[in-house]
């Protein structure tokens, strides 16, 4: 084999020369370990998250151009960037040089948080710029697709981007439904009102200035890239082989059939990642001219096979504007299906090829173009050979009829013919980003001039192991005119012939089958329609079926958000109650910012890789770690026997254990870590560990299971206010139901991990670790390793992304590394993969709520009793206290006379649930709220009249709990929710609608919150911080709260500036670190700003009674001046500062106490539309307002709104969490979990924070507001179920139905029960043993 070739390309202008450039290393992990560029992001390793973007640009010799595309950098090998030049978010600007527009517009828009995606946004816009520098907001909308936040909730990235917007394209082509430019949107910051929408300033903005791009290499704008040796790169495992032209390649298959064939390697590189043994031969045909040849001729498309998908999406468009409408019909149904397929970054990578022999039915293309009679080139070394594009090229899952040295050269894509009608479909999990369910092309042709079928295509995906068609059907049908008896015909033939195996991967086998003949309908009416428009019948389609054409529309988020401005005699210095930006924001937007996995590494530095149990319920017999010890780089395996302290850890009155020691508990409990050299080598050994268990019964998953095997973790809660059982007996009505909530993955876009460092004398050990509760992380560390917590720092510099998770989960994973960097004596870093992050961590925990509730005709509550299971996973952890916050917000803004809840927390074999954003008040919430929706249903009555039949009233009111409070601003909320929503008249509006519309309904839901602030464990409310001040004046601030995109650093700067009367310039916070603030509590609750703005208050108070007889000695001097003459008269210029939070209580044998400290308020009001057809929903629009008291930073709090809703509108309709019947977690990574996207935001979502609210009890008046506003993503939940009751009672159907949480689009589509839910119920078969199951 020839020698390896030297690999040639750039980074940021820089030119890389490798060496021994290695077929298996990928971009990601080359920018981030070999060039120290930590900038790129790593979330999830495939492509599904788009934090890794990366800019490629390539020069183009045919067409004599460079052009640019994002790329994601963890699925793109560095051997295939021959010849390229890759452009990292270093390398467009930096806070050393300048800026990019990019960066400094995101930084400036509140549109970084954590900052963890911020890179890849900002490299998708780049690029966009790059190639179009005054986009459409499609445009933008377009790029942004692919990149996934979990912080922001996506509108204030796209407020910031949409600045660089072309204004004669129009930027608002959604309109806001007020008439107004988002140019505009803000501008009323004239104190002509007291009431600003404007968060940030545009005036200041750099300009877009090309000049600043990097310049194209000259070096690699050779004339005739194609040509040349075949380039050979050879890694440890891999060699990769890169032919230059066609006959190479074929020449290279025919001798080596069996080595893969690679072109984006969109599909074979996220198999990579759970493959053990890669294959030793690799043939790379990127460079292959041929592959990626475009023709038009007068039959249609002929396209390379290796030409990307975003390169078909460009050329079917051009066609589009190009030729007829009728030759087009099979072009823009493979257009719409192309708009969906992944993001733009894969569309950039994939090749139709490849999509083609992956032959995975869930992959859209083969549906489509095998209805549309598409052809195949093949060749071989031996000739040439045309193949049809259908099922018969599938013989099974994965496999084609390619010969293993054939290689797919082009695709044929006809035009349609003028008695052609073609449309094609999709169904996923999510609009965007997601693979589908079940997608399906369907061509008809019929006979000139006549309604008569000559003949149909239908192909369906996501229905079986392969490409699938009902043939039968189809050629059954050949010679039937067009209408309705054909319709009832086809989908009675469709029903027997297209049978979904009750087993099939990814389950909801009734659903795809719904989908089979749904699709199919919509087809029947497509085509009936376009019949009518071509003049070939003068059928019609009753006009209330029309709209079920017409696919719901991406739009881009836009609204407004209001907040209540400064006092006007507020000195303008004091930055309190301004819209300060993030203070790192800009950090964040050019990737200097630094997370854990971002600390360069420290020398000698090994990696640990957690070995996890594969059983649910079982004994340890052995566990033998030789085999592993044997791979390359394998250093050591740790179990509970390495752990020199205890591997015990208490947790109030219960034990866990940081490594199973004889028995494990539930799939994915670590058992030990395997210690290797390098990240990959401790994956690829921990995988050879060979573990022996013996099965252990009971194996407990469910609530249902919890139930019946009494399973349940002490203690058992009850709460009750006055006499239930008696009022019951009063009550006009009795209601008996229940309501499932599933969990949610927190999905923070940083995995959790650290890097833990010995310092080699007197057992200190450092650690930088992302975590939110500091001492309890430093706590379990020195108990593991048997030192005082005095020699173990931990150092929390930022995290990317907590939203609770990272409390508890990262201690034991802390433990653990810990015990390998003592046992090794190096440094030992861990960084778990999204894959192991979400099994392991576990997240948010299911609830069933049971209730029997007792209601008059009138809506008004006389009892409820409710009994909630929570599934609490294998150890208690926090659920008692989850479920405790549950229970306490079981009345929500609803004063019920008589309440009784009952808590119980099951013990079951799954990971433990633990801390999600909301702590059980979203659960609680979901209940009451789903009783006051269900009693309205029961009487008739509007629910939003309902819950006002209900609602506290008055000046003082008592909680269940017996907490006073008054409730005026929550009804403030309310009536300015209902007033800014315009509900009565979108009430109106949505009768009509629906009315109008027989697939398509609307529903909305407006719902208020009352949500407790603060701990109910009162120990936990104190906060102390540390405030020095060095003699230049400047002002260094730690305090115990940990950063994680909330802004706590920002708002303690703030507080620091206003009482130091410094401007925040001046003031810096390092870091977290338990070294300086000792026994700090979690930053959670969202209470961090309280306490620990409380405390920073108290410090710099202390400080400035101490300057203050200098200052009023020498009031004309600057502070630099006073603090230099309190340094030479020895006055202390650092002070700790301490909160001491309210004795918040509850006693439990009473059920009452003030549990919290007080309430936050709000109101929110959510519309929706559902396809009742295949159960997808579109967003169209959230009203919010929200009491926060006295905002100190209205951008914050209203990102942290903002943010919050769209996470709650994740769990309460996308979010679903699989479990296997055996107890695996199923949903690994975001190509299965779908968290919301830009797609999912409501396309008007206007956020109000209330003005003239003050709460006396926190800093400045504020209120915390981290958590309440996820519970108003369930008002989208509400709205789906009164669309869907719209739906069913067309159909004669009872409102009152049952509908879990998620509403997903499953869950939509099959209760909007019709004939085709009927006709697909009673043909599939149960599966004997489900492919999943709710927990
Ligand atoms: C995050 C993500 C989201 C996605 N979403 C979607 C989606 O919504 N819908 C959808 O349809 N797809 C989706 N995909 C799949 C994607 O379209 C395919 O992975 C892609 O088209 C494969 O092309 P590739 O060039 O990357 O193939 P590679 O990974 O390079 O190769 C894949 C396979 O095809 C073979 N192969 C490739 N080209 C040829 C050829 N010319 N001749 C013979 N064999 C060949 C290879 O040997 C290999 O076995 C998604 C992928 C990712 C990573
Ligand atoms: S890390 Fe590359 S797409 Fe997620
Ligand atoms: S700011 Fe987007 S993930 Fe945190």
């Amino acid at each position: 084999m020839a020698a390896p070739n030297e690999l040639l390309f750039y980074i940021n202008g820089k030119k890389i020369v490798e060496k021994n450039a290695d077929p298996e290393e990928v971009l990601l992990s080359y920018l981030r370990r070999k060039v120290g560029l930590t900038g790129t992001k790593s979330a999830c390793g495939g492509g599904g998250c788009g934090a890794c973007t990366v800019m490629v640009s390539r020069y183009d010799c045919s067409q004599d151009t460079v052009i640019h595309y994002t790329v994601t950098a963890c699925l793109q090998p560095i051997v295939t960037l021959h010849g390229a030049a890759v452009v990292t978010v270093e390398g467009i600007g930096s806070t050393k040089t300048k800026l990019h527009p990019v960066q400094e517009r995101i930084a400036k828009a509140h549109g970084s948080q954590c900052g963890f995606c911020t890179p890849g946004m900002v490299m998708s816009m780049y690029t966009l710029l790059r190639n179009k520098p005054q986009p459409s907001m499609e445009d933008i909308r377009e790029a942004l697709a692919g990149n996934l936040c979990r912080c922001t909730g996506y509108r204030p990235i796209i407020d910031g981007f949409k600045t660089f917007c072309d204004t004669q394209s129009g930027c608002c082509p959604n309109g806001t439904g007020r008439g107004k430019c988002c140019r505009e949107n803000g501008h009323n910051d004239s104190r002509e009102s007291d009431i600003s929408e404007e968060l940030f300033l545009q005036d200041s903005f750099l300009p877009l200035d090309p000049t600043q791009d990097l310049i194209f290499p000259p070096e690699l704008m050779v004339s005739k890239q194609g040509t040349g040796d075949v380039l050979c790169f050879r890694g440890d495992q891999v060699t990769l082989l890169a032919p230059s032209d066609l006959p190479q390649l074929l020449e290279l298959k025919s001798k080596h059939p069996e080595a893969p064939l690679v072109l984006g390697n969109t599909t074979i590189g996220p198999k990579l990642l759970v493959k053990e043994q890669p294959s030793p031969l690799l043939i790379y045909a990127g460079r292959v001219s041929e592959l990626s040849r475009v023709q038009w001729s007068k039959n249609g498309l002929s396209i390379g096979a290796g030409s990307s998908l975003s390169c078909l999406k460009g050329e079917l468009e051009r066609a589009a504007q190009r030729a007829e409408e009728e030759e087009n019909a099979g072009y823009r149904a493979l257009l719409q299906t192309l708009q969906c397929v992944a993001g733009k970054q894969i569309r950039n990578m994939a090749t139709i090829g490849g999509n083609i022999v992956s032959a995975n039915p869930k992959y859209d293309l083969c549906s489509v173009l095998a209805a549309l009679d598409c052809t195949l080139d093949l060749c071989c070394k031996g000739g040439t050979r045309t193949v049809p594009l259908d099922d018969k090229l599938f013989p099974a899952f994965g496999k084609t009829i390619l010969r293993p040295d054939e290689v797919l050269l082009s695709l044929h894509v006809p035009y349609s013919k003028p008695c052609e009608f073609a449309a094609a479909f999709r169904q996923a999990q999510r609009r965007e980003l997601a693979f589908s369910f079940v997608n399906a092309g369907m061509k008809l042709s019929l006979h000139r001039g006549s309604n008569t079928i000559q003949s149909l295509r239908i192909f369906y995906g996501g229905v079986g192991p392969t490409l699938v068609t009902p043939a039968l059907t189809c050629q059954q049908l050949v010679g039937w005119p067009w209408g309705e008896e054909l319709l009832s015909k086809a989908c009675s033939s469709l029903t027997e012939e297209i049978r979904v195996p009750a087993s099939i991967p990814g389950g909801k086998a009734e659903y795809r089958k719904t989908l089979v003949l749904s699709f199919f309908y919509k087809f029947y009416m497509y085509v009936t329609e376009e019949m009518r428009k071509r003049g070939v019948s003068d059928a019609r389609l009753p006009a209330e079926y029309l709209s079920a054409l017409t696919p719901f529309k991406n739009d881009v988020p836009q609204g407004t958000q209001s907040f209540q401005l400064v006092s006007q005699s507020q000195p303008s210095l004091d930055p309190v109650g301004r819209p300060s930006m993030h203070c790192s924001g800009v950090e964040q937007a050019t990737g200097e910012a630094k997370y854990y996995d971002d600390l360069p590494p420290v020398h000698g530095e090994l990696f640990v890789h957690m070995v996890t149990s594969t059983r649910a319920h079982a004994t340890i017999i052995n566990i033998d770690p030789t085999q592993a010890l044997q791979m390359p780089g394998a250093v050591t395996f740790i179990s509970a026997a390495d752990v020199p302290g205890s591997n015990q850890r208490p947790w109030f009155n219960t034990v866990e254990e940081i490594f199973a020691e004889k028995e494990v508990y539930c799939v994915g409990q670590i058992i030990g870590a395997l210690v290797a050299e390098s990240r990959e080598q401790a994956r690829r050994a921990a995988a050879r560990i060979q573990v022996t268990y013996e099965d252990l019964q009971p194996v407990i998953l469910t609530i249902q299971d919890a139930i019946k095997h009494d399973s349940y973790f002490e203690p058992k809660r009850k709460i009750e206010r006055g006499d239930v059982d008696t009022a019951m007996g009063t009550a006009e009505h009795i209601l008996e139901s229940e309501i499932y909530m599933g969990g949610q993955e927190h999905f923070y876009m940083e995995t959790q991990g650290l890097v833990a460092v010995p310092r080699g004398e007197s057992d200190e050990m450092d650690l930088y670790v992302g975590t939110q509760h500091a001492a309890l992380t430093q706590e379990l560390v020195s108990q593991a390793l048997g030192v005082s917590s005095n020699k173990i720092t931990c150092h929390v510099k930022r995290l990317g992304g907590g939203f609770g998770g990272k409390i508890m989960k990262i201690a034991p994973l802390s433990a653990i590394t810990a015990v390998a960097a003592h046992k090794t004596g190096k440094a030992v870093r861990c960084c778990l993969d999204r894959g192991d992050d979400m099994l392991i961590t576990s997240g948010r925990h299911p609830f069933l709520g049971q209730y029997k509730v007792g209601y008059n005709s009138d809506g008004s509550i006389v009892a409820a009793d409710i009994t909630y299971y929570s599934n609490g996973g294998c150890t208690l952890e926090e659920s008692a206290f989850i479920m405790d916050k549950a229970l306490l917000h079981m009345d929500n803004a609803y004063r019920i006379p008589h309440l009784r809840g009952r808590g119980l927390v099951c013990r079951t074999h799954l990971p433990s649930y633990t801390a999600f954003r909301g702590f059980g008040g979203p659960q609680g919430l979901m209940v009451i709220e789903s009783v006051l929706h269900e009693v309205a249903v029961r009487c008739g009555l509007p629910p939003e009249k309902v819950r006002e039949v209900n609602m506290y009233q008055g000046d003082l009111c008592y909680t269940h709990h017996m907490q006073p409070f008054c409730p005026t601003n929550m009804l403030r909320c309310w009536d300015q929710c209902l007033q800014r929503a315009g509900y009565e008249r979108r009430l109106q509006d949505i009768q009509r609608f629906n009315s109008h519309n027989r697939w398509k309904k609307r529903g909305i839901a407006v719902l208020p919150q009352k949500f407790g602030i603060g701990f109910s464990k009162g120990f936990y409310n104190q906060g102390a911080a540390l405030v020095n001040i060095y003699k230049d004046g400047s002002v260094l601030v730690s305090h115990g709260g940990t950063e994680m995109g909330q802004g706590i650093h920002t708002k303690a700067l703030q507080v620091a500036s206003r009482v130091l009367k410094v401007p925040m310039s001046r003031i810096f916070i390092k870091e977290t670190c338990t070294g300086n603030v000792p026994n700090a509590t979690p930053s959670a609750a969202s209470f961090g700003t309280d306490t620990v703005g409380m405390a920073v208050k108290d410090a710099c108070e202390k400080l400035m009674r101490r300057l203050k007889p200098i200052m009023e000695k020498s009031p004309k001097n600057s502070w630099k001046q006073w603090v230099s003459e309190a340094y030479f008269e020895k006055i202390n210029l650092s002070a700790t500062g301490f909160f001491m939070g309210p004795p918040t209580h509850v006693d439990w044998e009473k059920g009452e106490g003030n549990a919290y400290y007080y309430f936050t308020f709000g109101a929110c009001c959510s519309e929706v539309e559902i396809d009742c057809l295949t159960g997808d929903h579109k967003n169209i629009r959230t009203d919010l307002v929200m009491d926060v008291g006295k905002s100190i930073n209205p951008a914050l709090d209203i990102g942290q709104v903002e943010g919050a809703f769209v996470q709650g509108l994740g769990l309460y309709t996308i979010e679903e969490l699989h479990f296997s019947p055996d107890g695996t977690l199923l949903t690994r990574g975001p190509s299965q979990y779908k968290i919301p996207a830009l797609c999912d935001v409501p396309a008007e979502l206007n956020v109000h924070l209330l003005a003239e609210a003050q709460n006396h009890h926190a800093i400045y008046m504020s209120k915390g507001v981290g958590e309440p506003p996820l519970f108003f993503g369930s008002t989208v939940f509400f709205a789906i179920k009164s669309a869907i009751a719209a739906a069913r009672s067309d159909r004669g159907l009872s409102a009152a139905f049952p509908l879990s949480s998620p509403a997903t689009a499953a869950r939509i589509r099959m209760v909007c029960e019709d004939q085709f839910t009927h006709m697909a119920s009673s043909s599939t078969e149960k599966a004997s043993s489900p492919w999943s199951i709710d927990v």
